[in-house]
């Protein structure tokens, strides 16, 4: 994949959707040092300013059915954890729908954002800001509640351009696993070793309220599968999952 470094940018999602625009051939890769509007889900802000940490996007042009969007998230972070594990010995859990957690700390965040029409996919930018080197005590206090960095987790200080290089050949190995349909395997062992979520009492909060239930798992699909107080099982597409 084309590598386009940047020292700094608005967001490497929104710089990976120009780039997809004017028509630069996929699959392609935006990594920048620095971005000054950095975006999470729903519409929140990413915190961007440590030069330890990484931000970056991949850009691909998939055909496939817009239901596959979420597997294709939880995917890459099952396989971003498996990658760390590997360089570090740090084993990340996945906590749905796109967080990486150590230690009940947010380590990294996802955003996959996609066009598509009726049927297909068309142009997807899979977005991932992973904190590295960073440390965390000094962060806004609303970040610093909630993150963690692999430093931390480690004790020790990575090599940004390698820990770089092979966060980026792991994505692009799981993209290809995943375009080729041979991830399923690997993804039913591996995927119980790092949710996040076994055996808790999760809230999950909707637009329109909360709900609590015990959580069951994810399906094919990647819906959440919930338990609800009245015995009941519900399934949750979108939202935000905090532990009870
Ligand atoms: C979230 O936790 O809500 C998702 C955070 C995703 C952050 C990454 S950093 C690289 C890419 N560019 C962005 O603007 N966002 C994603």
């Amino acid at each position: 994949a084309n590598l386009h470094f940047l020292a700094e940018t608005d967001s490497t999602n929104t710089q990976a959707e120009r780039l997809l625009a004017e028509g630069e051939h996929t699959p392609f890769v935006v990594v920048a040092g620095r971005q000054t509007a950095g975006r999470g889900r729903r519409g929140r802000e990413w915190f961007s300013q440590d030069p330890g940490n990484l931000t970056l996007s991949l850009a691909l042009r998939p055909q496939l059915p817009p239901a596959r969007m979420q597997t294709f998230t939880l995917w890459m972070g099952l396989s971003t954890s498996l990658a760390i594990n590997e360089l570090c010995g740090v084993s990340l859990k996945v906590k749905w729908p796109n967080d990486l957690h150590w230690n009940g700390k947010k380590v990294a965040g996802m955003l996959t954002e996609a066009r598509s029409d009726s049927e297909m996919l068309r142009d997807l930018v899979f977005g991932i800001g992973l904190n590295v080197n960073g440390v965390t005590d000094e962060y806004p206090p609303e970040v610093r509640r909630v993150a963690g960095s692999l430093r931390e987790a480690v004790g020790r200080v990575f090599d940004l351009n390698e820990t770089a290089a092979k966060l980026i050949c792991a994505l692009q190995k799981a993209c290809d696993t995943f375009l080729e349909d041979c991830y399923r395997e690997t993804f039913r062992e591996q995927w119980p070793l790092h949710d996040a979520l076994t055996g808790q009492e999760v809230t999950v909060s909707l637009a329109d309220g909360e709900i609590v239930g015990e959580y069951l798992g994810i399906d094919e699909t990647g819906t959440l599968r919930l338990r609800l107080p009245d015995g009941q099982e519900r399934q949750f597409a979108a939202g935000d999952v905090t532990l009870r």
